[in-house]
């Protein structure tokens, strides 16, 4: 702090040198927690999702995370589901995180929840939790950003109601009831609670009081409200800190960092399948508001695309499956929701290219990852849609209008099945021919190189294909 009394000696020198003792004495010891990846270029790294979501960016991120010092999640809540499986002391782990972001589990990492995330305290405490149920201690390494907006039981409730009365009326959103599109309508109505508003009680009741009377709710609810906040109130408040200058110090003493997207860009609140969206921005544009970084910085933005579609609310689908075949697609890929405890089973479809290409082009995408090849190997022919058909014409651009997507049906290029066991496969050039071409032709339509493909839910399931391209970021 610089007080009156000194103001006049100051210099420019003096003031920076001020600033930087000022951070160096914050930010040094969370540095000193880890060992800095030194031997390959400082990654910047953009995890995003190209589609509707659950392309399978956790697992992803949790491998990624091996060549990045912090891991940051900007924007979401506990409504995204991530899932990492890996070893851990013999044990094998299937990890889901709403809010911590994946690879913490790694010792040598530092995890951030970004001011962009919508925390729900109770949600993240269980998560601290499980983790060290196996002896994972992330206390000291977890930061989270006191501007963050803190998720609470009315919103959750509220995002019920609300969608229970929407069900009646018209179309639902089908959302995760997490509560995140009331906290978000909290935020910009600017009676949203965050984290370092739980250092002043009155300051917190006076504003859950105003939240009551925004929403209709009852008085005694604020008390109600209180009494649950009290229980993460210290854990929240013991990791809070200004997770943007802690990024910026992390960055300018070249650490790589890997921020994690949550949700897809096809349900992203702006460029999305509007009203069928989540609440939050989902693509690159987050990260500068959701964690004071600027995207500018961001060297490597990779697209992660499933091989196929899925979806999980309400909205336009134009490569969905019917019902049966959906459901034996299901059967061989499992693709059921892990965020809500209705386990509600993912519509399917085949792979979408031409939402993608939008996806890719928003999110200034310089690589891809394709996941769950392993799972189309089951099938015996493989279809990728290349542009839709509407009234007679044939459309190849993407627009996420509802009432253009209404009626569009799928061109589809079709491809012959690789049909292997992907689990023997250890090197890309191995691939067959047939998995070889459906790689080839995706490459071409997004104009983008594909990094890596995954072929297994496991820590270790990716096969980098584009070597030089991996090399040019990564020590292997
Ligand atoms: P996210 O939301 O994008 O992180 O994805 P989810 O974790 O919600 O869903 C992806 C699911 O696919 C999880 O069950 C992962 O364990 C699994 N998974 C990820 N990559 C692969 C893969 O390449 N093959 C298979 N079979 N499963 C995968
Ligand atoms: P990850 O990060 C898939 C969907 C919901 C619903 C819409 C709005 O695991 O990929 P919300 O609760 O956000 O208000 O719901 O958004 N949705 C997701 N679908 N994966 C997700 O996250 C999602 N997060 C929200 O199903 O259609
Ligand atoms: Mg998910």
């Amino acid at each position: 702090m610089i007080t009156a009394k000194n103001e006049d000696a100051l210099t420019l020198e003096k003031m920076k040198k001020l600033r930087h003792d000022d951070e160096d004495r914050r930010y040094s010891p969370v540095l000193a927690q880890i060992e800095k990846i030194t031997n390959q270029t400082q990654a910047l790294t953009w995890i995003c999702d190209l589609q509707q979501g659950d392309g399978g960016k956790g697992a992803m991120c949790d491998y990624l995370a091996q060549f990045h010092n912090f891991t940051v999640r900007v924007q979401g809540g506990d409504n995204a589901g991530h899932t990492s499986i890996f070893s851990n002391n013999g044990a094998q782990i299937e990890l889901l995180t709403h809010l911590i972001p994946s690879g913490t589990r790694r010792n040598n990492v530092i995890g951030v929840i970004g001011n962009g995330v919508l925390v729900n305290a109770e949600a993240l405490t269980d998560e601290i939790r499980k983790l060290e149920e196996i002896d994972v201690n992330v206390k000291s390494r977890i930061f989270l950003s006191k501007f963050a907006h803190l998720v609470f039981p009315f919103h959750i409730a509220f995002d019920s109601l609300f969608e229970a009365k929407m069900e009646k009326t018209s179309k639902s959103i089908g959302t995760t009831k997490r509560g995140i599109g009331p906290a978000n309508i909290s935020k910009v109505a600017r009676i949203g609670v965050r984290v370092c508003d739980l250092a002043n009680r009155e300051y917190l009741k006076k504003k859950l009081k105003e939240n009551m009377e925004f929403f209709g709710l009852p008085e005694s609810a604020v008390d109600e409200n209180i009494e649950w906040i009290e229980k993460y109130r210290d854990l929240m408040l013991s990791l809070a800190c200004d997770t943007s200058a802690l990024l910026t110090y992390a960055i300018n003493h070249t650490y790589s960092i890997l921020f994690e997207g949550a949700q897809g860009a096809l349900i992203d609140i702006e460029q999305g399948t509007y009203p069928f969206v989540t609440s939050s921005l989902t693509t690159v544009a987050a990260i500068t508001e959701g964690s004071g970084i600027p995207i500018s910085r961001v060297n490597l933005k990779i697209g992660i695309l499933k091989s196929y579609q899925t979806m999980v609310g309400e909205g336009p689908f134009v490569t969905e499956f019917d019902e049966k075949s959906a459901e034996s697609f299901r059967k061989l890929s499992n693709e059921y929701e892990i965020t809500t405890h209705l386990f509600r089973p993912r519509r399917c479809g085949w792979l979408d290219l031409v939402s993608a290409k939008r996806s890719a082009l928003i999110n200034d995408c310089n690589a891809l990852v394709v996941t769950k090849i392993d799972v189309l190997a089951q099938l015996e022919q493989i279809k990728v849609c290349v542009a839709y058909q509407k009234d007679g014409n044939i459309i190849t651009t993407y627009t996420p209008d509802i009432h253009d997507l209404d009626g569009c049906s799928p061109v589809y290029e079709k491809f012959e099945s690789w049909g292997s066991d992907m689990s023997k496969i250890k090197d890309h050039r191995e691939f067959p021919a047939s998995l070889q071409r459906f790689l080839d032709f995706i490459e071409a339509y997004l104009d983008l190189p594909i990094m890596a493909v995954r072929v297994g839910p496991g820590e270790n399931d990716v096969i980098v294909r584009n070597k030089p391209l991996f090399a040019s970021f990564f020590r292997k």
